[in-house]
């Protein structure tokens, strides 16, 4: 069981993260604390004031300027968090989340970790009877990840495994066989991790891959084919156009994200099962590797980057998951005293009760 929960509604309290804008519409997004403020170039705002209000109050700054304080969605979160790798967007998640049948309980396996986007994503649909293993090649990457999702949540999830190694090495040591509902790889080379996943998956288990571009997936396809361990792979991209709705100017936006991933997902064949040849395979699917690689040289490479950036984001991360669990504790602690102050009251006004002869209400 998970014991990592930040409040999700209700009122501000200590400890809360809250997205202030301002009057400029400029966004910022701090870490409530008892007695402090936050310093903008237009004067403070008391931490005080938001303290106590409900979500979505509008506050006033110390120069009369209002602000709306909102609770981020994790939606902002993880388009703001520090990143390592590149992360899945919030249109893929949700849509992974669906196409996966991601449920409250399950067992997911996730590869690579990355900066840790698509793990909370995880975390929340799975709720805190499921468990996540996830798994990551480069420590620096998990660091960014593991920050990330303890600033998000205020403490570490016990139900989250980060294995820092290469999934078709570490996971045998850590899913047994059969053991796993559902498994996300977003990763340059799914098409290697095939028959391992296959064989931690649970019958009627699903693999979805996230994969950015047409060569991956169709190398990942076949592989998957190749195997005759799963169903065929159905595959889909996913875009999302904003639209712009103002009195009568109704139009969609001119800007939007476009391109970022396809998503391919395959269901685990029983042991022994052998899928009814539902289309017949074209002979021009045969090709191998190498053919890809030839066909476009070079456009499986992964950008990687710089060590320095990623050391930068690994301590951003670092710094505002050390943030959240004070500000937790400090959280804690006030309740605690609260919850003191108010045992106190309460046994003096029994004592006062008690000598005027009163019985006290049972
Ligand atoms: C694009 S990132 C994942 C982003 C993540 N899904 C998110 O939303 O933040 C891909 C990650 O996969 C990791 N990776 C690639 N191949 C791997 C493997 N075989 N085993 C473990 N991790 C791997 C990379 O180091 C990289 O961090």
């Amino acid at each position: 069981m998970s014991d990592a929960v930040r409040r999700q509604s209700g009122p501000f309290h200590v400890g809360d993260k809250v997205q202030l804008t301002g009057p400029k519409g400029r966004l910022n997004t701090i870490s409530l604390e008892a007695g402090a403020i936050f310093h903008t170039h237009r004067g403070g705002i008391e931490h005080d004031v938001i303290i106590g209000q409900p979500d979505a109050s509008v506050v006033t700054g110390t120069t009369g300027d209002d602000y709306l304080a909102l609770r981020p969605l994790l939606t902002d979160f993880v388009m703001s968090m520090p990143r390592g790798a590149a992360i899945i967007y919030p249109k893929d998640a949700a849509q992974i989340l669906a196409f996966a049948d991601i449920f409250p309980g399950a067992t997911v396996v996730e590869a690579g970790v990355g900066s840790g986007a698509l793990s909370l994503w995880l975390l929340r649909a799975i709720g805190p009877d499921g468990q996540l293993h996830s798994f990551e090649r480069r420590e620096e990457f998990a660091r960014v990840a593991r920050g990330n999702v303890t600033s998000f949540l205020g403490a570490e999830p016990s139900n989250w495994t980060v294995t820092i190694g290469d999934l078709v090495e570490a996971l045998p040591g850590v899913a047994p066989a059969g053991s796993v509902d559902r498994v996300v790889l977003d990763m340059l080379a799914p098409w290697e991790c095939i028959e391992d996943v296959a064989s931690v998956l649970t019958p009627g288990g699903l693999l979805i891959c996230y994969i950015a571009t047409v060569t991956q997936l169709s190398r990942v396809a076949e592989a998957i084919r190749r195997t005759g361990l799963f169903t065929d792979p159905d595959s889909s991209e996913t875009m999302v156009r904003g639209w712009h709705v103002e009195g009568l100017a109704v139009r969609p936006d001119h800007r939007m994200i476009a391109h970022t991933g396809f998503l391919l997902t395959a269901r685990r064949l029983a042991p022994g099962a052998i899928l009814p040849q539902l289309k017949r395979r074209a002979s021009k699917t045969d090709f191998s590797d190498e053919d890809v690689e030839a066909w476009t040289p070079g456009s499986l490479g992964e950008r990687s980057a710089s060590d320095k950036r990623l050391r930068k984001a690994a301590r951003a991360a670092e710094t505002a998951a050390d943030r959240a669990i004070a500000a937790e504790a400090n959280a804690d602690a006030a309740a605690e005293a609260d919850a003191e102050a108010d045992a106190e009251a309460n046994t003096a006004a029994n004592a006062e009760a008690g000598a005027g002869g009163d019985t006290p209400a049972t």
